[in-house]
């Protein structure tokens, strides 16, 4: 029950890796290298850092000073600051539930391919992989596989803020970051892997600062940082008080963002290196990229350990917005954690179950992603900043980043002047542009 002293991560590691777990997803693996290589590569990368910069971490650290300030779930912690602006709070859990109805499908899918590589069967099936992907969603397993993603994710969280989420989140990061390095490394080897190099890091400025790019790489920043969602505001709340949030959010960024280009070193060499086009999001993963892994020496292993590593990643960010409404259950209606946790399963296998069944026609992961990459994240991460900065006092935002005085007694002021005058106004031109 809520009585019990509210959990915390361990020290500074914990709440980046925890914390990185939640941004680095799907977004930085198979989003982010095609939108990089379509749209002027080491160029595009310029207008993501900066995108990462100037809204990512300020939206970030708004957020991470709601949660830890109020040490409640995205609601609570909205309604703790002020009754009128609980609606934020909502509207994050609205968005974390969204998320939640097409997220563990495509989840799911690398799980299937992952049992698919281990048992070999994906290799051994006469059937091209487009024809076998289609199979695939033609038939029932999808959801299948989507029900035990969202109950392997149920576990975890289940098991509480430390010794499920943080605990999982110190065994699988580091993980990822060594199969993305083993990948890397054993793609440098293939034959004619500079092309793809050259693909994803040719630089062309002018399709990189075009606005349609621009606008791109905001999103991108948005949705791969996890702000906008309540995310953020709920895994802050786990905090502790002496936490460095300006350098949290920094090395957060930085892991992001290095994930995202170590997945372009990874996929574009790998891809041109085996003659193929680039593609993006699921059939980029689930039949270029097997294509690829069946001509190698050793097929099942390395595919094996490609699908694990997307697993990692996504399971690391989906236990972040189940958390959002775990927390907000368990908190707001008083129910026990797992009763809370329980719920919140319930609700992401019913949602999922509508999206595939695409009942009346209806493309729900569209709507879902639509409705959360266009409207909640961009209008919640915006407000969320004025919140902090117009709404609140001088004081609340100064005391939040410099930890009462005691902690980057200059470069806050920056982040200060971000959130006021620069953040929510791009936001805000982005997300008009976006409507029209
Ligand atoms: N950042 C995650 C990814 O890139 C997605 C996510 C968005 C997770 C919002 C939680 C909240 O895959």
């Amino acid at each position: 029950m809520s009585e019990q002293p509210r959990a915390s991560f361990g020290g500074k590691l914990s709440v980046i890796l925890v914390a990185a777990g939640s941004a680095i997803g799907l977004g930085a693996l198979w989003r982010f290298p095609y939108i990089a290589g379509e749209n002027g590569g080491a160029a595009f990368l310029l207008v993501f850092l900066l995108s990462v910069l100037v809204v990512g971490i300020p939206a970030m650290l708004a957020e991470f000073a709601v949660g830890r300030h109020t040490k409640k779930n995205a609601v609570g912690a909205f309604r703790a600051l002020s009754k009128r602006w609980s609606w934020l709070g909502y509207s994050g859990v609205l968005g974390a539930l969204l998320i939640s109805g097409y997220y563990y499908l495509i989840a799911g899918w690398s799980l299937e391919y992952f049992v698919n590589s281990v048992t070999g069967s994906l290799y051994s099936d006469a059937a091209s992989f487009t024809s076998q992907f289609s199979e695939f969603e033609g038939s029932w397993r999808p959801i299948i596989y989507c029900v035990i993603f969202i109950l392997m994710t149920h576990l975890i969280v289940s098991f509480g803020v430390e010794k499920g989420i943080e605990r999982a989140s110190k065994i699988m990061m580091p993980l990822l970051f060594i199969i993305l390095i083993v990948m890397a490394v054993r793609v440098a080897f293939m034959p004619g892997a500079a092309k793809g190099y050259e693909f994803f890091l040719s630089c062309d400025f002018e399709k990189a600062f075009s606005p349609d790019t621009i606008m791109m790489a905001m999103g991108q920043a948005f949705f791969s940082l996890s702000v906008g969602m309540g995310c953020m505001v709920t895994y802050s709340s786990y905090f502790k008080k002496n936490n460095n949030m300006i350098s949290t959010s920094f090395n957060v960024s930085l892991l992001t963002i290095l994930v995202s280009v170590l997945a372009g070193l990874i996929i574009f060499p790998a891809v041109f290196s085996a003659g193929l086009e680039p593609t993006e999001g699921s059939s980029l993963v689930f039949i270029t990229l097997p294509e690829i892994f069946k001509g190698m020496p050793l097929a099942a292993l390395w595919s094996s350990i490609f699908f694990l590593l997307v697993i990692l990643a996504a399971l690391t960010s989906t236990i972040s917005f189940h958390e959002v409404l775990t927390a907000y259950f368990s908190e707001e209606f008083k129910l026990s954690r797992k009763s809370a946790a329980f719920v919140t399963t319930v609700v992401s296998i019913l949602l999922s179950v509508l999206t595939f069944s695409k009942l009346f026609g209806v493309d729900y992961s569209n709507v879902f992603d639509f409705v959360t990459a266009n409207i909640l994240m961009p209008l919640g991460g915006m407000f969320t900043c004025i919140f902090v900065v117009w709404y609140m006092k001088k004081s609340f935002m100064k005391d939040e980043l410099t930890n009462e005085g005691t902690a980057n007694r200059y470069l806050y002021k920056v982040f200060i002047f971000m959130l006021r005058y620069v953040t929510p106004l791009i936001i805000f031109y982005i997300f008009i542009k976006n409507l029209i």
